[in-house]
C-alpha cells in the first residue's frame, strides 16, 4: 500500500501483549505509535491482550503494526490471528515468524541452506543430564531457552554442574531447550530492511554478556557501527544475514545476530520484529543508512499485507 492509502486507513500499533518481553515492547510501541502520529496517520496504540480479536473489530482496525516482541506476537500467533481477520499486518508472515521464533527450528533450517550456525544439541524437559553430557564434547557452551528473547533463560556454562544449573534456569521459559557451542566473539547484528542489508553494528557488553541489562541499561553496551571488520568479512556477513532472512521466508524488517570467531562466523538467530524504540539497534543501523526513524517507520508500514 503507498503512503497516501494507508493515511486513510485506521491503523493499530499492536503493543505489549502477554510475553516476557512485554516492558520491551511497550517501548518500541510508543515510539512506533508517536512516529506514526507524527507522520500524519491514524494511529491507535493497542495492548495486545487475550481480547484482541474483539478490540480490532471493535476499534474498525484496517492495517496493523506489530510492535511485540517475544511469544504470542512474533511468533506467528497474531499473524495468523491477523490473517483469519483479514487484517494487513507489518513485518514476517504467519511461517517466518513462527520459525524464527524458534532457535531449533531457525538453526534446522540454516543448515539445511549451508549458512553457519554454531554447533547444537537439544535438551527436552523430562531428559537425563548424563545423555546429554555424553553427547557434549566440550565447555563452554551456551543455553538457552529455544523460543524466549532478550537473553531470558541464557546461560554460559563451563562444567556440568553449571550446565545443569543452566537447564534449570532455561526450563523457566521453555520445554525445548538449545545446548550450543559457545563462540568468543565479537558479536554483531545485521538489521535486513526489505531484503537489503544494513550496516553492522558489533555490540560491546561492559559485563562481557551480552544479557537483559547490558540490552537495555543506557551506558552498559558500547555500540561500534560501522562495525570494525575486515571489508571482506564484513561483506560476507552483510550477504549471509541477508540469505538468512531469505531462505526463513521473513518479509520487512528483521535484525539477524551473529558471533564472529576470526574468518569465520556463526549466525545465532534472526529477530523478526527488532526493537524500535528510537535508540534500538535496527533504527541505529538505518540511521547510519541515511534512513531516519520516522522513514523507517514507514517503509515497514508500507510493507503491511496478507499471505506474506
Ligand atoms: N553460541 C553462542 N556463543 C557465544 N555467545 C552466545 C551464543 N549464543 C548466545 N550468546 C550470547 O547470548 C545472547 C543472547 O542469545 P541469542 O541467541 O541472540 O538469543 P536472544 O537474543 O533471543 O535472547 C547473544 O546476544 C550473545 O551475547
Ligand atoms: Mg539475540
Amino acid at each position: 500500500m503507498t503512503r497516501e492509502e494507508l493515511k486513510k486507513k485506521k491503523i493499530a500499533v499492536l503493543m505489549g501483549g502477554l510475553s516476557a518481553e512485554r516492558e520491551v515492547s511497550l517501548k518500541t510501541g510508543q515510539a512506533v505509535h508517536k512516529a506514526l502520529l507524527q507522520a500524519g496517520y491514524q494511529a491507535l496504540a493497542i495492548d495486545a491482550g487475550r481480547d484482541l480479536a474483539t478490540r480490532l473489530v471493535e476499534e474498525g482496525i484496517e492495517v496493523a503494526f506489530i510492535a511485540l516482541h517475544g511469544r504470542y506476537g512474533e511468533d506467528g500467533t497474531v499473524q495468523g490471528l491477523l490473517e483469519v481477520l483479514g487484517i494487513p499486518y507489518t513485518g514476517s508472515g504467519v511461517l517466518a515468524s513462527s520459525v524464527t521464533m524458534d532457535k531449533v527450528a531457525t538453526k534446522k533450517l540454516l543448515l539445511y541452506h549451508e549458512l553457519p550456525t554454531p554447533a547444537f544439541e537439544v535438551f527436552r524437559k523430562g531428559q537425563s543430564l548424563e545423555t546429554l553430557l555424553a553427547r557434549c564434547r566440550h565447555f563452554p557452551l551456551v543455553v538457552k531457552p529455544a523460543r524466549e528473547g532478550s537473553t531470558i533463560g541464557v546461560s554460559i556454562v563451563k562444567n556440568a554442574d553449571q550446565l545443569q544449573a543452566g537447564l534449570e534456569d532455561a526450563l523457566k521459559c521453555d520445554e525445548l531447550i538449545l545446548v550450543e557451542d559457545c563462540i568468543q566473539g565479537p558479536e554483531v547484528t545485521i538489521g535486513v530492511l526489505d531484503g537489503k542489508a544494513l550496516p553492522i553494528i558489533q555490540v560491546v557488553p561492559k559485563g562481557g554478556f551480552y544479557d537483559y541489562q547490558a540490552k537495555y541499561t543506557k551506558g552498559q553496551t558500547e555500540y561500534l557501527l560501522p562495525a570494525p571488520l575486515d571489508p571482506t568479512l564484513y561483506e560476507r556477513l552483510q550477504q549471509v544475514a541477508v540469505n538468512a532472512f531469505e531462505v526463513l521466508g521473513c518479509s520487512g524488517a528483521a535484525r539477524v545476530d551473529f558471533m564472529v570467531s576470526g574468518r569465520e562466523f556463526f549466525c545465532l538467530e534472526v529477530n523478526t520484529i527488532p526493537g524500535m524504540t528510537e535508540t534500538s539497534l535496527l533504527p541505529k543501523a538505518a540511521s547510519e543508512a541515511g534512513i531516519p526513524f520516522k522513514e523507517l517507520v514507514q517503509r515497514i508500514l508500507e510493507g503491511a499485507g496478507t499471505e506474506k
